[in-house]
């Protein structure tokens, strides 16, 4: 078998390796244009897990690596004359140049050929080939060649960077976030040998602009960083080595695959270096190449395993580069926030670090987050203990005149089990027990504000006295039996009217006993749902009074919140977004003109609803698709909103459009909120599949949101909070009389519970390479039982 590869970085160097042990016998030669010794660059990190793949597929080049790796455990974060550190990360580093020689020799050894200061040009040149591997970096020359097939994405993002090292010594993976007369820099730094470190450096184009750096040789350059930098550089000089200023490449392809030539390492997918992934995404490609090719019995079916088998990994990883980048392209979002507040966002930003892990690894940074969490709620006129404060979760919450005694949510979620728009016992027992059971606040489902308003026939409506009747029995049986408030949300199904229920096949029309929808233009939702009626301006005025008289209704029935459902592509939502907004009078067009009907009817419900009570607006701040709404969008929905009097903006996402694409994952909303929250500067609540307690704590306490959401979980447990309670002691929560002995207990066990786990959890804990470093240090004639 004949194997060329084109580009000898870590992706190409370590496909051959693998492929040569696998089978001996072929013939694998590497191709690369730079010297053997030439590389850019300064160190490459990997996390303690990444190594143990390598040790499990080549030992001997995993030795070697590991005997040259500066190890380090611990993340500093340096912000405004304040430095945050914690342990426990397990990171080590190493010069991208050994790196790549350790990979060469291992090669070398295994007999695979290697050509250096060679460029190809064209693949024909390996036409006897069985496989061309394409490890062509970044600017893959063969990706362009092919893009009509590969069809690559390259999203170069706003923030300028440049790679710098220095010989300054760090004994942590180092964030400096520096003010300037210009802007906001930031420096991520690392040791990676002796007297060696890596300084990424980052800005966003303005400050990049105002700083003067625009045109600056890389010596200059180098001066002006090592002046903004000085007091962490102490003295020691910044080294460049082709260290220009750049923009980070997201690259995606569509494809993998052609023929017999498969994309490896960044030629195929980047991750941002501030989640310092890409050498481990290169070197795991190339293992995932080498166990398809084990197991596959062609090389057609390898490749197409190959693929198939690994993006789901890639984009998971590149999911939270993104992530993380975002975070830094925004850190003026964050620049006000107080250091530790600040310190913690940074660590929790990419979600693999939470609260409560956090509270494992550095108990004291954590005990000043729920302090510092519980001064700013005490500011706002809350007499709360703030040396032995309560977690995030638990400090109470205030719009308007209403009180809320914790920041956790139900969700609204349709029951559809509703007769005639009446709520049934079920409701009754459904918000019932979900108050008992702790949340702070409860949301109903989307009540509708009219029967040709529903989604379904099983949906709630508040437009006759007998509904309002049964509304104020589950008002009155939460608060009399509860410590919730109940927040009533109104809406307007639009073009999703008319459906079945969910369990009969969700969005899909009824096939009789419907009724005729209406929307802010006549385009269906599938293409066989009913085209709905565009509305004119009689309709619409009909419609905000009806929104009216249901919030009067509602306060009526002592409701002591009022939010509008303008998101998931009902009728107001459908004003918003421009794919089902094509109208040509004032309400469509710009942004500002879909905003206007939802604004008039929010205008009126609020003109209506007591000005002591608070109203929030559900929007869904992206579309997920092609021409939609974004979060830039959303900022500008909820500063609207915010002008018209809104108190807090529930931010969901999508479900505007069928052809939308939401990336989903752990709380994969929550960027949206935090956007919304820390742009516009209003109160939001977030949601989407946040599941535990922990993931709530991280939200609030990196001032993410101000309130959060849990739907599924409420369905699961309307106990969700006070087992949350338990869990982190917070006696206060509210337990109805009746329950005291349940609640007694369960906070007795708690305690037990948690210290086993946490022991469990620690004990359970491998040590990571750089305590097994300090502990062999500390006792030399002990080996190094990961080494
Ligand atoms: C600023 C910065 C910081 C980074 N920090 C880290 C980090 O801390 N940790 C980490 O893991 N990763 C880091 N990375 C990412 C890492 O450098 C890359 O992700 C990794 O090198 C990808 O490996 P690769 O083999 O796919 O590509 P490359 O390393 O780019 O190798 C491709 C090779 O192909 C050669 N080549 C290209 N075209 C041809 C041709 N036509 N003929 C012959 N040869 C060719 C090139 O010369 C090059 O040597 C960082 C990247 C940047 C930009
Ligand atoms: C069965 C069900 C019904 C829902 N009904 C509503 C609703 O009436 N109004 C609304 O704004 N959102 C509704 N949603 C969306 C939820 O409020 C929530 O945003 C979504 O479930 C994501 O949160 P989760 O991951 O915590 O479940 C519903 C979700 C589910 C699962």
């Amino acid at each position: 078998m004949k194997v060329a590869i084109i580009g000898g970085g870590p992706a190409g160097l370590y496909s051959a390796i693998l492929l040569k042990k696998q089978r001996p016998d072929a013939d694998i030669a590497v191709y690369e244009r730079n010297r053997h010794d030439d590389t850019f660059g300064f160190g490459v990190v990997f996390s303690d897990a990444t190594l143990d793949n390598f040790e499990k597929y080549d030992p001997p080049s995993y030795q070697r690596i590991t005997q040259e790796f500066a190890y380090w455990d611990d993340i500093a974060v340096h912000f405004r004359g304040t430095v945050h550190r914690v342990g426990g990360n397990g990171f080590c580093g190493c010069s991208r140049r050994m790196l790549l020689l350790i990979l060469q020799e291992r090669a070398r050894e295994l007999g695979v050929r290697l050509f250096f200061e060679v460029e190809i040009t064209d693949e024909e040149k390996f036409a006897d080939a069985d496989l061309i591997v394409l490890a062509d970096g970044s600017n893959s020359r063969f990706r362009g060649k092919f893009a009509d097939h590969f069809q690559p994405e390259v999203d170069l993002r706003s923030n300028k960077f440049t790679w710098m090292g220095s010989t300054k010594p760090l004994d942590a993976f180092t964030f400096v976030f520096q003010e300037t007369e210009w802007g906001p820099f930031i420096a991520h730094a690392y040791q990676y040998e002796v007297g060696r470190s890596t300084w990424i450096f980052e800005t966003d184009p303005d400050t990049f602009e105002r700083a003067g750096l625009t045109g600056l040789s890389e010596e200059e350059s180098a001066k002006r960083m090592e002046t903004i930098f000085s007091e962490f550089l102490d003295g020691h000089p910044l080294l460049i080595n082709r260290s220009m200023w750049r923009n980070f490449p997201m690259i995606r392809n569509q494809r993998w695959v052609k023929d017999n030539m498969v994309l490896l390492g960044d030629a195929k997918a980047t991750a941002h270096f501030s989640i310092g992934s890409g050498t481990k995404l290169a070197m795991e490609d190339a293992i995932a190449l080498a166990d398809a090719m084990r197991s596959a019995p062609t090389i057609d079916a390898a490749l197409n395993a190959y693929e198939h088998g690994r993006r789901e990994e890639v984009e998971k990883t590149q999911h939270a580069a993104d992530v993380s980048l975002v975070w830094f392209e925004h850190v003026d979002r964050f620049w006000d926030f107080d250091p530790v507040q600040f310190a913690f966002g940074v660590m929790t930003r990419a979600k693999a670090i939470t609260y409560d892990n956090l509270g494992l690894r550095a108990p004291e940074f954590v005990a000043e987050v729920d302090k510092v969490f519980a001064r700013q709620v005490r500011t706002r006129g809350f007499d709360i203990n703030v040396e032995k404060p309560v977690a995030p979760m638990f400090q109470p919450f205030k719009l308007r005149d209403m009180v809320v005694r914790n920041r956790a949510v139900v969700s609204p979620m349709c029951m559809y089990s509703a007769k005639e728009g009446v709520p049934q016992d079920f409701h009754l027992v459904h918000y019932g027990s979900r108050a008992i059971g702790g949340a702070g606040l409860i949301f109903t489902e989307m009540t509708c504000v009219g029967p040709d308003a529903r989604i379904t026939h099983g949906c709630t409506g508040l437009w006759n006295d007998e509904q309002e009747a049964m509304w104020r029995r589950i008002v009155d049986f939460v608060h009399g039996n509860s410590a919730a408030k109940i927040c009533l949300q109104l809406g307007h199904a639009g073009r999703k009217g008319a459906t079945k229920l969910m369990w009969d096949g969700i969005d899909r029309p009824l096939e009789e006993g419907g009724w005729d929808v209406v929307s802010a233009s006549p385009i269906p939702y599938f293409p066989d749902s009913q085209v709905p009626c565009e509305l004119d301006r009689a309709a619409m005025s009909r419609i905000k009074q009806e929104f009216v008289d249901a919030a009067i209704r509602g306060d009526r029935c002592g409701f002591d919140m009022l939010e509008l459902h303008c998101a998931h592509g009902y009728l107001l939502a459908s004003f918003i977004s421009p794919l089902t907004n094509t109208r040509t009078d004032e309400y469509g067009g710009a942004l500002e003109n879909r905003l206007r009907f939802p604004l008039e009817v929010f205008a009126a419900m609020r003109a209506a609803w007591p000005a002591l009570k608070p109203m929030s607006v559900r929007i869904s701040a992206t579309d997920w698709a092609e021409g939609g709404l974004t979060g830039d969008d959303a900022v500008e929905v909820a500063r609207a909103f915010g002008e018209a009097g809104v108190d807090l903006v529930d931010v969901s996402t999508g479900q505007t459009v069928r052809d939308s694409r939401p990336i989903y994952g752990r709380m994969f909303q929550t960027p949206f909120s935090d956007q919304v929250r820390n742009e516009a500067h209003v109160a939001t609540m977030c949601v989407g599949n946040i599941t535990s307690a922990d993931q709530v704590n991280t939200i609030l306490a990196a001032g993410r949101a101000d309130l959060v959401a849990l739907g599924r979980p409420h369905l699961a447990d309307p106990s969700f909070v006070l087992r949350a309670a338990a869990w982190y002691g917070a006696a206060d929560a509210y337990c109805p009389p009746q329950y005291l002995p349940g609640k007694e207990q369960i906070f007795r066990n708690s305690v037990r519970d948690r210290q086993d786990f946490e022991e469990l959890k620690i004990k359970g804990k491998p040590k990571t390479r750089a305590e097994l470093k300090a502990d062999a240090k500390a006792d030399p004639a002990k080996p190094l039982a990961a080494e």
